[in-house]
């Protein structure tokens, strides 16, 4: 796999005003940390190490502040800004310099996984092709959707239909080889006027060269984009993280137990940080040490 990643961390937030009129959306809390944690921590927990943070020119200081070089998690990332919130495709101009010649995978920056990434990893080993996922929501209307045929391939994938033809909604993670910059020129705005992932994906659909993959029930994949779905991702992951005494999506305990940093490193984390819970807890994880049996690594 050589494949880099790139975090869209866009949008106006203008569902959760008047809380994104102080913060970006991104760097919300979801209980315990910031929003972009969560997706940060599945790129990373998926392997990938060089990631480009797509944001707004005002949110991209903040973000940059909290997150730095990547250094700190054994990680490389750079940043760049979408002017206007011209679509989720965009992203791929904006990136292509980032990008080279590798494979990408989007994630979203208000996309939250929970559960066993194997899914993502079998799709980040693919050469050829795209892979998108599909996910039951009792909503489908809100999101991209996707339609199987009677043999289980996908046959159609609409943006926010209004008479949505599956109850699968396509999650904000995507893995796409090195053709995709090529194909997102070729792109054309839609109606309103956004360049759609959704006909990025219809791209490689119609070539026969998208990979559908669908998530298991057991997989949590939440929603953050209202107030009431963002306190409830925000209860979820209190509900688990009390439950096990584990955190989810914590970055440095996540670039821990995936090698990106040493137990020395660790310790120099945990000992400029400030005192409190998540002192401990991270002081808790070194001592424990890298081999920790642990199914999934960090959420
Ligand atoms: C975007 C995509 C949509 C996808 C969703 C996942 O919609 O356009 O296809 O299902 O993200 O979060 P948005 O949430 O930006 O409206």
């Amino acid at each position: 796999m050589n494949k880099k990643a790139i975090l869209l961390a866009g949008g106006a937030g203008t569902r959760l005003y008047p809380l994104t009129k102080i913060v970006c959306k991104q760097l919300l809390p979801v209980y315990d940390k910031p929003m972009i944690c969560y997706p940060l921590a599945t790129l990373m927990l998926g392997g990938l190490r060089d990631i480009l943070i797509i944001s707004t020119s005002k949110d991209l200081p903040m973000l940059e502040d909290y997150l730095g070089d990547g250094s700190r998690f054994g990680i490389r990332i750079e940043y760049a800004a979408q002017p206007k919130p011209d679509g989720i495709a965009q992203a791929f101009l904006i990136g292509a310099d980032f990008l080279g010649d590798t494979g990408a995978s989007l994630i979203l920056g208000d996309n939250i996984f929970y559960g066993k990434l194997d899914f993502y990893r079998e799709a980040l080993a693919l050469e050829r092709g795209a892979c998108i996922f599909g996910y039951q929501v009792r909503d489908p209307e809100r999101y991209g959707v996707v339609e199987f045929g009677p043999d289980g391939r996908a046959i159609s994938l609409e943006e926010k239909p209004k008479n949505p033809k599956s109850h699968f909604a396509i999650p904000g993670l995507y893995v796409y080889d090195n053709r995709v910059v090529e194909f997102c020129r070729g792109l054309k705005p839609s109606a309103r006027g956004e360049l759609e992932i959704t006909d990025l994906n219809s791209l490689y659909l119609e070539r026969n060269e998208l990979h559908v993959k669908l998530l298991s029930r057991g997989m949590a994949w939440l929603d953050t984009g209202t107030q009431t779905s963002l306190l409830e991702a925000g209860n979820y992951i209190a509900t688990i993280e009390h439950r096990q005494g584990l955190k989810i999506a914590c970055l440095e305990e996540a670039a821990f137990r995936m090698g990106f940093i040493e137990q020395a490193q660790l310790e120099r984390i945990v000992d400029d940080l400030p005192k409190g819970e998540y002192r401990e807890y991270l002081r808790l994880v070194c001592a424990e040490g890298p081999a920790a049996y642990h199914p999934e690594p960090a959420g």
